[in-house]
């Protein structure tokens, strides 16, 4: 009442009436009470937005808002999701039986994953520090140690500061644009023969193909993909991954800053079904990323903490995985030799008959 979230009315004799929301659901969970209520028509939903402040107040900062034109839900928490370290053992036993396991973190319900031959490609945004690149070493340790046996991993690390730790683990780590060119050209050949090996066999995806003809699942993780802003061929080839990739079980991990439209045009950004937005600066960016604000709420503190994107929405803090722990734990996959330098590898072309694909 005292935030005045409701519709004010003429009344006869000149009355004002107050229209409220209508409260339609209150759940009671262990660590979470959830209330959902439906506004008045004609009731702009901004209101309720502008007034988050109101629940804060009210609730405590530990509380959640999501909703739409009409219905709000209104998660109150009992506890903070607090900053955590990543536990190897955890991590496997939360992914166990996931084809290609993505451990995002915890939230207030537990430890939060997903596999990405179902929920295809992901964009990973938020502003610098806030642990885009903390989540990608998370990430792809985790891919690795748990699906080193079907996975062929490509690494683009453009800032070079991060991915060397994947060298000698992925098929490639690359740092330069002309590199990485190939490996898109590579990847895209590779998707045409997957295409034409479904086709002779009838089927729709290569999940469906038996298990010793099945290729393995290719993912190709870039950081910071701002900076390939003005390279159109390589953008057009990653948008191709993005629309067809999922089938032929091609998967993108991006990450960026901002989800610039200069950078992703719409198609390739809506191909990109999952997203994991960590601190932006602004509202406006939050709604670039997630299609709404939240994402501006995480506070400059809250370092790894984002609001994933998947089903709904869900706060989730991301495990702090550090460089030497990470270094630690992907030893045993290292290959014995490095692979020849990017620069003594034959050149590629789009109609190259051979190509190479192993595992890992
Ligand atoms: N999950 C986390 N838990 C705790 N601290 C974290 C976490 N993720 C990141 N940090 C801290 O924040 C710092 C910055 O994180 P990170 O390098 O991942 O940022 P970034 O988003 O990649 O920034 P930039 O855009 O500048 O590359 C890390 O060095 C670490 O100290
Ligand atoms: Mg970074």
């Amino acid at each position: 009442m005292a935030g005045e979230i409701c519709l004010k009315r003429r009344g006869r004799q000149g009355k004002e009436l107050r229209v409220y929301p209508q409260v339609s659901r209150v759940t009671v969970y262990p660590d979470c009470v959830q209330v959902v209520f439906v506004l008045p028509n004609g009731l702009d939903p901004k209101e309720v937005r502008k007034r988050d402040w109101l629940f804060e107040q009210t609730f405590g900062e530990n509380i959640e808002l999501f909703g739409s034109s009409k219905t709000f839900t209104l998660n109150i928490y009992s506890q903070e999701v607090r900053r955590f370290d990543y536990d190897p053992e955890v991590v496997v036993r939360a992914v166990e039986g996931l084809r290609l396991p993505i451990y995002v973190g915890r939230s207030r319900t537990g430890d939060e994953v997903y596999d990405m031959t179902e929920h295809p490609h992901l964009l990973v945004a938020g502003e610098t520090g806030s642990g885009k690149s903390v989540a990608l070493r998370s990430i792809l340790t985790t891919l690795i140690r748990t699906a080193a046996d079907r996975l062929e991993l490509y690494c683009a690390d453009l800032k070079r500061s991060e991915f060397h730790l994947f060298k000698g683990v992925a098929r490639e780590v690359v740092v330069e644009t002309p590199q990485l060119h190939k490996i898109v050209l590579r990847i895209r050949k590779e998707m045409r023969r997957r295409g034409d090996l479904l086709d002779r066999e009838g089927l729709a995806n290569i999940d469906d193909l038996p298990e010793q003809e099945r290729p393995p699942y290719i993912v190709l993780a870039i950081d910071e993909v701002a900076l390939l802003k003005k390279e159109r061929d390589l953008m057009d080839g990653i948008e191709e991954i993005s629309a067809i990739g999922r089938a032929l079980g091609v998967f993108l991990i991006l990450s960026m800053q901002r989800p610039d439209s200069d950078v992703l045009d719409g198609k390739l950004k809506n191909n990109l079904t999952v997203r994991m937005a960590f601190r932006h600066s602004d509202e406006i960016n939050s709604r670039i990323t997630l299609g709404s604000g939240e994402a501006a709420d995480i506070q400059q503190s809250q370092k790894g903490r984002m609001v994933l994107k998947l089903d709904g929405l869900t706060t989730v803090q991301g495990p702090y995985l550090d460089l030497p722990k990470a270094k630690a734990l992907l030893e045993p996959y290292k290959r014995a030799e490095e692979p020849a330098a990017a620069q003594n590898e034959p050149e590629i072309s789009e109609d190259d008959e051979t190509i190479e694909i192993g595992v890992l």
